[in-house]
């Protein structure tokens, strides 16, 4: 395995690899690696000949207020886990030379972008946009691998990819979770023992969601509100604030009605000053 920080010369040595034939699979990270981003690298290993994993915590995907300098590091476990996993090259760029001055370009995807988690992280989806286009071009794979905990970020990838012709195929996997269903993140490390214990609320949540809908409860207006209250009576009102609990169409995001065939429900959360996302695909 081999660990490439310089951006030119990442572009050359995938250029050369695509001369050769060989398919490249690619799964872009921020590192501190769990069986999330695992189950994405065992994906990439299985369907390519050679896999990518780039590690890069981007930072023109946070808020000024966010925790980006707060963000975990763990750049020797991270490491071990990619050679574990017979990763070929970890693409792990600086942010300075990455982003060299003067940056001015930026690719922005609408709309979709401004609902959900666009609306309380107004720069977010632009940063994730151009960091992986950024990425793409360096590493030109031809599968890519993303996972549907970020269930809108699949989907604005997927339109960007769709609407400038970017040449690469998107795969996107289930959420991974821990025993108890806490869907696995990079963030959950925040999280104090009580506040690990109330993160819960957002799976049960869900599966309370997915119970009543499959009982028959499908006007997403009804459906959200007992979600809703079950989502509040599971968090400290204190301590906790709910971000948004929405019930959207799976392809459009647009707001379900009644007759959507597919939905997603996603939600947000705060427990404590840690904010988690989780989703579920009902229909
Ligand atoms: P990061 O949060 O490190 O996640 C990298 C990939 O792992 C994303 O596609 C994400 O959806 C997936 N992932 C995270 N937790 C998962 C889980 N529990 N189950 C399955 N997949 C999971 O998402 C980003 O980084 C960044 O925005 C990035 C795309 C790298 C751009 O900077």
């Amino acid at each position: 395995m081999k660990v490439i920080s310089n951006s030119v010369s990442m572009q050359k040595l995938m250029f050369q690899t695509k001369l050769s034939k060989k398919s490249i699979g690619f799964v872009p990270t921020m590192g501190a690696l769990h069986e999330g981003h695992l189950s994405l690298i065992r994906k990439a290993r299985k369907e390519n000949d050679i896999v990518v994993v780039s590690i890069f915590v981007n930072p023109t995907q946070f808020g000024p207020k966010e925790d980006l300098k707060k963000y975990p590091r763990p750049w020797k476990q991270d490491k071990k886990l990619c050679e574990f996993l017979h990763v070929d090259y970890i693409f792990k760029p600086e942010a300075k030379r990455f982003y060299e001055e003067p940056y001015l370009t930026y690719v922005n995807v609408e709309k979709i972008t401004n609902i959900l988690c666009g609306k309380s992280r107004p720069t977010h989806f632009r940063g994730v946009t151009t960091v992986v286009t950024k990425l793409f071009n360096i590493v030109q794979p031809n599968n890519a691998y993303f996972g549907q905990k970020d269930y809108q970020q699949s989907l604005v990838i997927r339109t960007m990819v769709r609407n400038l012709n970017m040449p690469v195929r998107i795969k996107v996997m289930p959420i991974i979770r821990e025993k108890d269903g806490l869907a696995l993140s990079s963030r959950n490390q925040y999280l104090s023992e009580e506040e690990r214990s109330r993160a819960l609320s957002l799976y049960q949540t869900l599966l309370y969601g997915k119970k009543l809908y499959l009982e028959g409860l499908t006007n997403p207006k009804s459906l959200r509100l007992r979600m809703y209250r079950f989502l509040q009576r599971s968090i400290d009102k204190k301590k906790d604030k709910i971000d948004y609990l929405e019930i959207r169409d799976a392809l459009t995001l647009e707001i379900a009605k009644e007759h959507h065939a597919k939905i997603v429900i996603a939600m947000a959360v705060f427990i404590g000053k840690t904010r988690l996302i989780d989703n579920i695909l009902l229909g």
